[in-house]
């Protein structure tokens, strides 16, 4: 049996507060919004043919990836949500003992799905919070086999650069797997942003995963997607399951694609609101880090725990970061425009701010 002593369970953030019927759950990155009234149609549709078995293949979804996106569908790859490819993609390419870089405070399923496939985690330090490209090749060794990058990063919302990305990849030696994980690439519309699928058409080392769990709403339904050359496409046929992918969200998928309006709305109220509450927190006596996705990271010294208890009084949850080793700092996730307001005003009381 495999011993899994030194790996921590991932769990994610309280869903309930006992005694609250309604609350603001701001702690986990979702959208706001319900699925669009077209995935919802979809889902109606799909959800009397249970019965059978999805399609193996997702061949309509990857159809509808590649004609939005323009990718040759033998490139993509679809799982049972992004996290499966991680986990996938740890299978694959990591023997007991191999090296991942993974930079500090990042998304926390890489370092659990490195130590399953027996891989050792080396941390590359950051610098205020932002990844240094320098520390990641330092770290590299005849062991490395993976690095990993959030593109944005979770929990800072940070990115690297279009320059730093080419100059990471370019100084990485090509037998190293470079995963670019773009959850959130939908919200960046920043010029210097790229979501690292034009590297990947270059480089075969390169892996970039995407999702339907935020921009789409569909976090529920697990349904993701990558990019990469189609050696590694073929790898991952080899090893996931034969119905990785379930009908419901695989029909869901294809018409969250087609909902552009949807997805329009999302991203501007996303804007919108990311501005607002960075601007009107940044009054208050914590450090706002100035994400791009569709959350906030927050330092707010060592009132973390008295004003999470003021947030749960009043109904809100926002997650707490000691997981990620920032044990002064929240993060919480753009809501409702109501939600949006309702956390402002609390934050502003506990800190007798106008
Ligand atoms: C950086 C990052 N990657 C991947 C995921 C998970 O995505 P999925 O729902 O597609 O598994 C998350 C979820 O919060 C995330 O923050």
């Amino acid at each position: 049996m495999k011993k899994l002593k030194n790996i921590k369970l991932y769990e994610g953030g309280i869903s309930s507060i006992p005694g609250k019927k309604q609350v603001i759950k701001v702690s986990s990155n979702e959208s706001p919004f319900g699925p669009s009234l077209r995935v919802q149609k979809a889902i109606s549709t799909a959800k009397s043919k249970t019965h059978k078995y999805p399609d193996g293949n997702s061949l309509e979804l990857k159809n509808a990836l590649s004609k939005k996106t323009k990718l040759n569908i033998n490139n993509i790859f679809v799982g049972n949500g992004s996290d499966e490819i991680l986990g996938l993609a740890c299978q694959l390419f990591l023997n007991k003992g191999d090296e991942v870089i993974i930079p500090k405070h990042s998304f926390l399923m890489f370092e659990i799905y490195s130590k399953i496939s027996g891989g050792v985690v080396k941390r590359s330090s950051t610098k205020n919070l932002r990844f240094d490209v320098k520390s990641i090749l330092n770290k590299i060794t005849k062991k490395t086999k993976i690095i990993f990058i959030a593109q944005p990063n979770n929990p800072t919302g940070f990115y690297l650069s279009k320059e730093e990305l080419r100059l990471l990849i370019s100084r990485v030696p090509k037998k190293i797997f470079i995963i670019i994980d773009s959850a959130y690439a939908e919200y960046v519309t920043d010029k210097d942003y790229s979501n690292g699928i034009n590297f990947a058409k270059k480089y075969k080392n390169i892996i970039v995963t995407r999702t339907f769990s935020k921009i789409y709403g569909l976090a529920s339904l697990r349904l993701g997607w990558c990019y990469a050359h189609t050696d590694i496409i073929k790898l991952m046929n080899k090893v996931r399951g034969p119905f990785n992918v379930n009908q419901i969200a695989q029909l869901a998928g294809v018409e969250a694609l087609k909902d552009k309006k949807y997805e329009k709305n999302a991203i501007n109220h996303n804007k919108f609101w990311l501005k607002k509450m960075n601007s009107e927190l940044s009054r208050l006596p914590v450090n706002v880090y100035d994400s791009r996705a569709n959350f906030l990271l927050i330092n707010v010294g060592k009132s973390v725990k008295k004003l999470n208890q003021y947030l749960l009084s009043k109904s809100i949850i926002v997650r707490l970061m000691d997981k990620y080793n920032l044990p002064d700092c929240i993060r919480l996730s753009i809501g409702k425009s109501t939600e949006n307001r309702k956390v402002l005003k609390a934050m502003k009381e506990f800190y007798n701010a106008k």
